[in-house]
């Protein structure tokens, strides 16, 4: 078997990037090793693959199996890095159409304030059998803490005292209201450790339990993760392609190139795009730096933001994931009139086409003069989809250090809260000068 992540570009050549990068990334690494970086006290997520305690994995897949057999439908309440790693698996792991039997439907709250959402969901759930995962790492975020008082007191209504048994918090050891209702209340709990931040966090029960609750492999997804812990350890910018990649985003941004788009063929991987933004762009947008990062479904968008990728202004570099093998195919029936004229691709199966279209795309925008990074995954299932949350985790904390910021603090997204606050004229709020 080769690398489950294989990484090839041709913009700048390995030897230029290790002599622009190598040391630096060496220093970095040691640093992080070590835990003095910046933000040092967040470096909980580097290791955690090999640090789940087994009890803790126990239970969660034991809670897991205990609402997937209580629920026909699990509501998973979370915004940014509480729900982000979670959706993004699901969606990634799951079918496109039917759900197994056994396994609930697992639909999101909290991460939008949609009053037109909350009632369609109410009505949805209606007469389903239903649990509730919320989490929230500070326990105090908007968002989440309003679609949850609406969801407990519907859940309080339709089973009383039994409730307990439907809900589950996951959130700060000992901080926050979500933590204190917990306790009151005597929901079941898991914690989201204080060294690993929201983002971070889908390999802590944040992402596993909601995950384990959807029917996936956790188990899978961390052997992946573990697996790309012990590969991608080395400080050796030319043996280590997740470091590779955080230097080539630095070189490419300091050559004008200020816009990344992940694009993939794949589309249930869709989600994980957007988990791959937040944890980019929450991760380096700060102080006036950053890559803004965007991404596209191909080759749905290449029917809407082709165009611009193709002819716009060049300021876009684009990161392609690719999983080599695919789960299931289609064949092109031959027709007897040939009225559309396709038969030519009759002894074709649409992944190959895909995959063609694939090269088309690249060689086009590559010709458009779009620097490239080709990623290329093994396999589309949990381990390989472990092993790239860990590989992006590892090279966007490297990323960010290059960029000169700390990767873990978000001190951007504090502004908005602080206008909602004295907008809805939050008792006790005092706004700081
Ligand atoms: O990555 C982060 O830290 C953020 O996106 C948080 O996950 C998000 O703001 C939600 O915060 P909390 O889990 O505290 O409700």
């Amino acid at each position: 078997m080769g690398l489950p992540i294989t990484l090839k570009q041709a913009h700048i050549s390995n030897a230029k990037l290790e002599e622009l990068y190598g040391e630096q990334v060496k220093k970095i690494h040691s640093e992080m090793a070590s835990g003095t970086a910046v933000g040092g006290e967040f470096l909980g997520w580097k290791n955690l693959p090999n640090e789940i305690p087994t009890n803790e994995l126990e239970e969660v897949l034991e809670v897991a199996a205990r609402l997937r057999k209580s629920s026909e439908v699990v509501i998973v309440i979370g915004v940014g890095g509480s729900y982000l790693g979670s959706k993004a698996v699901i969606d990634a792991l799951s079918p496109y159409f039917e759900r197994n039997s056994d396994d609930p439907e697992v639909i999101f709250a909290g991460q939008n304030l949609s009053g037109t959402y909350m009632k369609q969901l109410l009505a949805h759930i209606e007469g389903k059998e239903a649990a509730v995962i919320v989490i929230s790492k500070s326990g105090t975020t908007t968002e989440p803490a309003i679609a949850f008082r609406i969801l407990l007191e519907y859940m309080e209504n339709r089973y009383g005292s039994s409730v307990n048994e439907r809900i589950v918090a996951i959130t700060d050891k000992s901080e926050g209201a979500l933590r204190e209702m917990a306790v009151r209340s005597g929901f079941t709990t898991f914690v989201v450790p204080d060294d690993v931040g929201g983002r971070f966090s889908v390999l802590t029960p944040v992402g596993l339990l909601p995950i384990a609750v959807a029917g996936i492999d956790i188990e899978q997804l961390i052997a992946g993760a573990k697996d790309a812990v012990s590969e991608l350890s080395t400080e050796d910018i030319s043996a280590n392609n997740a470091y590779k990649y955080a230097a080539l985003r630095n070189q490419l941004l300091s050559e004008g190139y200020n816009v990344e788009i992940l694009a993939s063929f794949t589309p249930r991987f869709a989600t994980f795009h957007e988990w791959w933004k937040q944890l980019y762009g929450e991760s380096e947008g700060k102080d006036g730096k950053g890559i803004f990062p965007a991404s596209v479904a191909y080759p749905t968008d290449l029917h809407s933001l082709g165009q611009y990728v193709q002819d716009g202004q060049r300021m876009l570099f684009e990161t392609f994931v690719q999983f080599e093998e695919s789960v299931e195919d289609c064949g092109i029936p031959t027709s007897k009139d040939n009225l559309d004229g396709l038969n030519y691709l009759s002894d074709k199966t649409m992944n190959e086409i895909n995959e063609v279209t694939l090269r088309a795309t690249m060689q086009a925008h590559d010709d458009g003069g779009v620097p490239l990074i080709h990623l290329t995954v093994g396999k589309h299932d949990a381990y390989h989809i472990g092993y790239l949350i860990y590989f992006f985790e590892i090279s966007c904390a490297m990323s960010a250090y290059l960029l000169g910021v700390n990767p873990f603090d978000q001190p951007g997204v504090e502004e908005y809260k602080k206008n909602i606050f004295r907008m809805l004229e939050k008792p006790g709020f005092v706004e700081e000068k």
